[in-house]
């Protein structure tokens, strides 16, 4: 069985080495440290049962207030290490992320991801997201940039009873 816990400062400098994949994007310790220091209880990691404790996948998210003070959620790192894969860690991840944001009134949560990432939409379709736009050349890479779409969620909220006079 998976089970989270919080991010921790000791394993900021494991998780860069949990996948070295192509659609995992590398982030630098300061961008981590960053996430965890603000937003600790959405930067989590999953742990295989056993003694080891072996990590198996993190997420890194924020919330924001938008200009009409409506609160969203952004998913900023997802990323499972491959011998994991296929058993629902991510599922996991995002349904706990998803959970804490709905919980604390968020209308939406976001995340993009690269167009080529079948997986991650496959994923993401699964746990009710859904492609909101493509944004062209998110990722810069050289010689040949690639879009990413936005994936959004929205949380069902009751409309507010108006009273009648
Ligand atoms: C994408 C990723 C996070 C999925 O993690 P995971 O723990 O294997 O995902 P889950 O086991 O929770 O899968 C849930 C569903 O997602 C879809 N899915 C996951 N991996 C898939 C794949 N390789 N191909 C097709 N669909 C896939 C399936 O619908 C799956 O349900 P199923 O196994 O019952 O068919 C993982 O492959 C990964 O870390 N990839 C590299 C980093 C990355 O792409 N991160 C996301 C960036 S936006």
């Amino acid at each position: 069985m998976t089970s989270l816990r919080e991010m921790r400062f000791d394993d900021l400098f494991k998780i860069n080495s949990l996948a070295f994949d192509s659609l995992t994007e590398m982030y630098s310790l300061t961008f981590f440290v960053k996430h965890l220091l603000e937003f600790p209880e959405l930067s989590q990691i999953a742990i295989a049962p056993g003694p080891e404790g072996r990590r198996m996948g993190y997420i890194f998210g924020v919330y924001h207030l938008t200009k009409n003070n409506e609160i969203y959620g952004h998913v900023a790192a997802l990323t499972v290490s491959p011998e994991y894969r296929r058993i629902g860690v991510a599922t996991t991840l995002m349904d706990f992320f998803d959970r804490i944001l709905d919980f604390k009134g968020a209308n939406y949560v976001d995340l993009y991801m690269r167009v080529s990432n079948k997986a991650a939409y496959d994923l993401y379709c699964s746990l009710g997201y859904a492609l909101r736009r493509t944004v062209q050349d998110y990722y810069p890479d050289q010689p040949n940039p690639e879009d990413a779409y936005e994936m959004r969620k929205y949380f069902p909220r009751p409309l507010e009873v108006q009273a009648v006079g």
